[in-house]
């Protein structure tokens, strides 16, 4: 089906998970409160947990938000289209059913072809986002391919609901969110875009905040976890799963799911590499930790999250 059929879908109430840059979300029209009930179900996700609305370009902001200030326009001109959340006062249009309530609002415009000519589609017929959330069940691993979101949620999908494949995702965790309602910016969930980054873009301190009052799931602590268990920065032991850079050698009878050269490479198949464990049944996947800043963060905060377990 063209884009422009898919939007039509959207906005006949279906559920469309797409591709993104980040991981694969799980979109629906965000005005559509039918619809977007949907994603609840289908994720298993409590509902006054707030969703992204992916929109198509900076000029929708005012539709979904207010008291936009002039270092959050800065962010999105620096970075969008790209893996930036950005969270704002709501407006009237972002009602509680994709808030989860709250009176703030989080914006996203993705970085993918596929996705941008979506939401393009979506706007020449009024829907103004797609609100979607990673689409796996609550609190498990976010799909980074079209066939993992098959294994997560295809089960629980309707016969009009739609998975698009736009090929692996290019970064593979999710995107940074910066909380943009105070006098400077504040970090509620690592990303690609990272600390240096928004400081450079803005000239301002930015902060990375822990003790959120505001409702992030993805800063539960028990997060992003696969069947198996997690074991940070011990060495696996035979029949146990192992991820490390490269350089570090696989211990004797252990199973190698990743072997990244970089950090980047690192994030883009983390996810991935956990998922095979799952299908190979592995009991425990032992994961040496990479080290350093930016993107590096983003990935011991995930793994972090991940090591809690179920
Ligand atoms: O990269 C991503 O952000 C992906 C792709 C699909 O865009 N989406 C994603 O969505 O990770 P989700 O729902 O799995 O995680 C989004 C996080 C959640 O923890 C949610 O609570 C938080 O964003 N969030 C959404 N709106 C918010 C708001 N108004 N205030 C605070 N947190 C918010
Ligand atoms: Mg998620």
């Amino acid at each position: 089906m063209s884009q422009g059929e898919n939007a039509q879908a959207l906005k006949n109430g279906a559920l469309i998970a797409f591709p993104t840059e980040t991981v694969y979300g799980l979109g629906a029209d965000a005005s559509n409160e039918k619809a977007v009930a949907r994603i609840y179900e289908v994720k298993g996700r409590p509902q006054d947990h707030p969703l992204i609305l992916h929109i198509a370009s900076i000029d929708d902001i005012n539709y979904w938000a207010t008291e936009v200030s002039e270092y959050a326009l800065v962010l999105a001109r620096s970075f969008w289209p790209g893996p930036m959340t950005l969270i704002f006062k709501r407006s009237e249009n972002a009602k509680d059913f994709v808030t989860g309530g709250q009176d703030t609002v989080g914006l996203r415009v993705p970085d993918h072809t596929l996705a941008l000519e979506l939401l393009q589609e979506c706007k020449k017929i009024g829907v103004h986002a797609i609100a979607a959330p990673s689409a796996n069940r609550f609190g498990h691993v976010s799909p980074t391919t079209a066939a993992a979101v098959k294994e997560e949620i295809g089960a629980y999908l309707s016969a009009q609901d739609l998975i698009l494949d736009g090929g692996p995702a290019q970064v593979g965790l999710e995107s940074t969110i910066i909380d943009c309602t105070g006098n400077a910016p504040k970090i509620l969930r690592p990303g690609a875009i990272t600390q240096a980054m928004i400081q450079e873009a803005t000239g301002l301190k930015v902060s990375e905040n822990n003790d959120s009052q505001i409702r992030v799931s993805g800063s539960l602590e028990k997060h992003y976890a696969p069947n198996a268990q997690i074991l940070l920065d011990v060495q696996a032991t035979a029949g146990q799963g192992f991820i490390a850079l490269e350089d570090v050698v696989t211990p004797p009878g252990a199973i190698r799911l990743a072997s990244p050269a970089n950090t980047d490479e690192y994030a883009r198949t983390l996810y991935s590499a956990l998922r095979h464990g799952d299908t190979q049944g592995l009991k425990t996947i032992a994961v040496i930790q990479p080290s350093g800043d930016g993107l590096a963060i983003a990935i011991r905060d995930r793994l972090m999250r991940a090591s809690k377990g179920r």
